[in-house]
């Protein structure tokens, strides 16, 4: 987590460094700071909270320079003080580092370096950095060398970004398992923990990779790895605008990302499908055509969101593919000691296509040489660099930290690769027609969005809620009691609505509400009979249910519809307005929804 940018060139440093570290809060907001070389020194400024205090605290100081760097915190080692915020020095301030990550072995390294004199100032992990480079500067090494020397001790995970008083045409940055992009101006270079910092600035990506070094200035960007050589590396253009990345006439980023689901969606299948021809193009899968065809078991592996999305995907696959499918939590999976057999073919979802668990197993299924495969929504992400071959979603940058439109889109993506994968195409033709269509019923969803929001406000006093669903919608009811959680902070359990009478009915009272997801399909009417034993025990029931279904208006307090789709496809609606109840749930309850507490987006620590 936490979000660094760092900047060199012909501009002044700091508003470039603020309005990175804006875009990067989604990251953690905990703390900001900044350091910028001023005059032959390194002046640093940290504020505690979002960017925004940091920004007011500088606005009488001068911070006059053209190169520096910046650091928005998720607190791991040490509460969010002042002290503890980024930028962190060595004793002398000639050196000054932003870290993403955590420095294992930083307690043994600390007690050396103050044994050997060093005075620390915060409970960070990072802070050792500095004061290893300054340790070996001291021997006598030039600073490439003392940076080297210095990575090869540090155990753990690092994005880092470096400047050096005595260095003052160079900015620095090195990565481990940790994300870290340059961006490549002109007269000027940049860097940051993800491509979102840049928009507006440059298009132009490297994407760092473990144990490099760039040495950046103005003009020039260069890589070397630990045993100095030149490093080749490869300029990547960005497709997100300006405009993706802004809010627009909308108050939050997340109501702006719920809205944009419609257009999402049409360009996740844009140029991919065709229905009258029963056609599916995935060109990301072209290369491993031939290995595809061997396929025999499918294992989806995801966190959150992207592996509720994998559940969905697992009955997509058996439904549509007729291929055993099985969704594990990666952060579980990568500690398993599964069999696997050739024929298996590994599926890896992630929007950011940083985070650290997802990578992990992606890496032990490389190992074991399954098949890896990505639907990725970052363009030239880790995961997505790491895998044989993948699909990207096409969601543009999503900067809320509560996913949305992300979730779409990996759903759009599973059911194209379920039919691409399928090899009897006989029932496919109806699927790919009725895909088409999605995008104008999702707009009829956003059209009630005043009747949601009526709702969410009768319900923002509960502090409970359960979630049901079954078939497809039972992951829908496991993502949109995550979305309750994340964005109101009320307690909200998605269940299985087969698994209620073995134990969650016990929780029923009239205070304790439930949001049934009921669309008219082959359960519902299984989800009817579960409805009519909760209200049987006083409990309030709000409803999904397909337009024009009087049934289970009739049982509901409240009902919203959504329109008539086929099955696989039902999550692609009803989750639309579980969104929008959670956002109009955190945004009367006065909840920063695009910044909830504790959560930082991207998760690239274990
Ligand atoms: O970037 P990823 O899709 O790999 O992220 C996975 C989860 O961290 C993410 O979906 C998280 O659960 C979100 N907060 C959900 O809203």
């Amino acid at each position: 987590m936490c979000g660094i940018v760092g900047y060199i060139g012909k501009e002044e440093a700091l508003p470039v460094l603020i309005n990175g570290l804006k875009a990067l809060e989604y990251r953690g907001y905990d703390s900001a700071g900044v350091a910028i070389l001023v005059d032959g020194e390194i002046k640093v400024k940290k504020s505690v909270g979002q960017v925004k205090v940091l920004e007011k605290d500088l606005e009488h100081e001068k911070f006059l320079g053209h190169l520096g760097i910046g650091h928005t915190r998720w607190a791991t080692h040490g509460a969010p003080t002042e002290s503890n915020a980024h930028p962190h020095t060595d004793c002398s301030g000639r050196i000054s580092v932003v870290h993403n990550g955590i420095i294992e072995n930083y307690k043994e390294l600390k007690k050396y370096l103050e044994t050997a004199g060093h005075k620390f100032t915060s409970e960070t992990d990072t802070e050792v950095v500095p004061h290893l480079i300054e340790n070996f500067l001291k021997q006598g090494n030039n600073f490439d060398t003392a940076l080297i020397d210095t990575l090869k001790m540090v155990k753990g995970a690092y994005a880092l970004a470096i400047i050096d008083r005595d260095n003052p045409e160079t900015l620095y940055a090195t990565k481990l398992s940790s994300p870290l992009v340059v961006g490549a101006g002109v007269g000027e270079n940049f860097l940051a923990s993800d491509p979102s910092a840049l928009i507006g600035k440059t298009k132009k990506v490297i994407y760092l990779k473990d144990g490099e070094i760039a040495k950046i200035n103005s003009r020039d960007i260069r890589v070397i790895n630990l045993e100095k050589e030149v490093s080749p590396f490869e300029i990547i253009q960005l497709e997100w605008n300006l405009e993706q990345a802004q809010k627009g006439d909308y108050p939050h980023f997340m109501l702006k990302e719920i809205f944009e689901g419609p257009e999402v969606v049409r360009a996740t299948f844009r140029g991919r499908v065709r229905s009258s021809k029963n056609l599916v193009k995935l060109g990301g899968l072209e290369q491993v055509r031939e290995r595809l065809k061997e396929v025999k078991r499918i294992i989806i592996l995801a966190c959150g969101t992207s592996y509720y999305a994998g559940l969905i995907g697992e009955y997509l696959f058996e439904e549509i593919t007729k291929l055993p499918t099985e969704v594990h939590f990666a952060s579980e999976f990568r500690y398993r000691d599964e069999p696997f057999d050739e024929g298996t073919a590994v599926i890896v979802i992630s929007q950011s296509g940083e985070t650290a668990d997802t990578l992990a197993v992606l890496e032990k299924a490389k190992k074991q040489d399954l098949l890896t495969l990505g639907i990725v929504n970052t363009v030239g992400s880790t995961i997505a660099r790491e895998t044989d071959a993948g699909v990207y979603n096409h969601a543009g940058p999503e900067i809320g930290v509560a996913s949305t439109k992300a979730f779409l889109s990996q759903l759009t993506v599973l059911i194209m690769m379920a039919i691409y994968l399928s090899k009897d195409k006989s029932s496919t033709k109806v699927i790919l027609k009725e895909l088409e269509d999605i995008p104008a019923k999702i707009e009829k969803i956003l059209a009630q969005s005043d009747n949601i929001k009526k709702l969410a406000e009768k319900c923002r006093g509960y502090d409970n809620f359960l979630f049901l669903g079954r078939r497809y919608n039972y992951p829908v009811a496991l993502e949109g009691a995550l979305k309750l959680k994340e964005i109101s902070y009320i307690h909200a359990e998605g269940y299985g609505a087969g698994e209620m009478k073995h134990g969650p009915i016990a929780m029923i009272s009239e205070d304790f509400p439930t949001m049934a997801i009921i669309p008219q399909n082959s359960v519902s009417d299984k989800m009817l009979s579960n409805i009519e034993e909760i209200k049987a025990r006083k409990g309030p029931v709000f409803v999904i249910a397909t337009e024009g279904d009087e049934r289970s208006a009739s049982l509901a307090n409240e009902v919203i519809y959504v329109p008539k789709t086929l099955e696989p496809f039902e999550p692609l609606l009803t989750i639309v307005p579980l969104q929008l109840f959670a956002y109009y749930v955190g945004t009367n309850k006065g909840f920063d929804v695009d910044k909830p507490r504790n959560l930082a987006k991207s998760v690239t620590v274990e």
